[in-house]
């Protein structure tokens, strides 16, 4: 199981001793959640300060947009060459354009799904994508709960993976703990973003670990 910390639980006002704390801690990707205010009701960081994450995370970014306009956000961070761009299908008419865009920019592109969207609605764009997100919480906020029919869409996703492309990865995003991870791993799961269960931990590295 790969392992992505959310930066939205880290202590903000030493961000950059968090961010290195988590690539020291052995984390496989730095997960960062932007929000506009729009897509979702909360506001988080912008250019200036993904800027500063990029220059001291020693491990690589995995961008996670909520925002309205995703392409003008693909411009904003595509200069920081990020593992991932993950958007949300609920909010883009043209996904497979913006699939595109991402690709030639040398970026792996990824599809998030809200708890209520279901994996069949992206079944045609499988073949073109790296990941797909599961949104286990409503997005916009860390440290809620989980929302456990994830773990059945997980599956749902997995066998549809399968038929079209076994090299796209699942990512499950909200409320992962060491409580629903091993559900998660036999439903298919091979990345897990996690906020508030590691940086609510008095020890990252075995935070992460656990998850591992
Ligand atoms: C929610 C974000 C998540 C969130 C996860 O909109 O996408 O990445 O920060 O935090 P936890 O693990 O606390 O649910
Ligand atoms: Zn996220």
């Amino acid at each position: 199981m790969l392992v992505a910390p959310s930066i939205l639980s880290a202590d903000f006002g030493k961000l950059n001793d968090e961010i290195i704390a988590i690539c020291e801690a052995g984390c496989d990707l730095v997960h960062v959640d932007v929000m506009d205010g729009h897509f979702v009701p909360n506001l988080t960081i912008g250019p200036v300060v993904v800027d500063a994450v990029a220059k001291v995370a020693t491990k690589p970014l995995d961008i996670h947009l909520m925002v309205e306009n995703n392409s003008f956000f693909v411009d904003l961070f595509s200069h920081l060459k990020p593992e991932y761009i993950s958007f949300h299908i609920e909010q883009e008419k043209h996904p497979h354009r913006l699939i595109q865009k991402i690709r030639s920019l040398d970026i792996k592109p990824a599809i998030v799904l809200n708890p209520h969207s279901r994996p069949e609605d992206i079944e045609y764009l499988l073949q073109d994508l790296d990941m797909v997100l599961l949104m286990s919480v409503n997005p916009g906020f860390g440290g809620q709960k989980f929302i456990s029919t994830v773990v059945e869409k997980t599956k749902k996703l997995k066998s549809l993976i399968n038929q079209h492309n076994p090299d796209c990865l699942i990512e499950i995003d909200g409320g992962v703990n060491n409580q629903n991870i091993t559900a998660l791993k036999e439903a298919g799961a091979n990345i897990v973003v996690a906020g508030s269960y590691v940086y609510g931990s008095d020890n990252y590295k075995e935070a992460i670990e656990s998850l591992k």
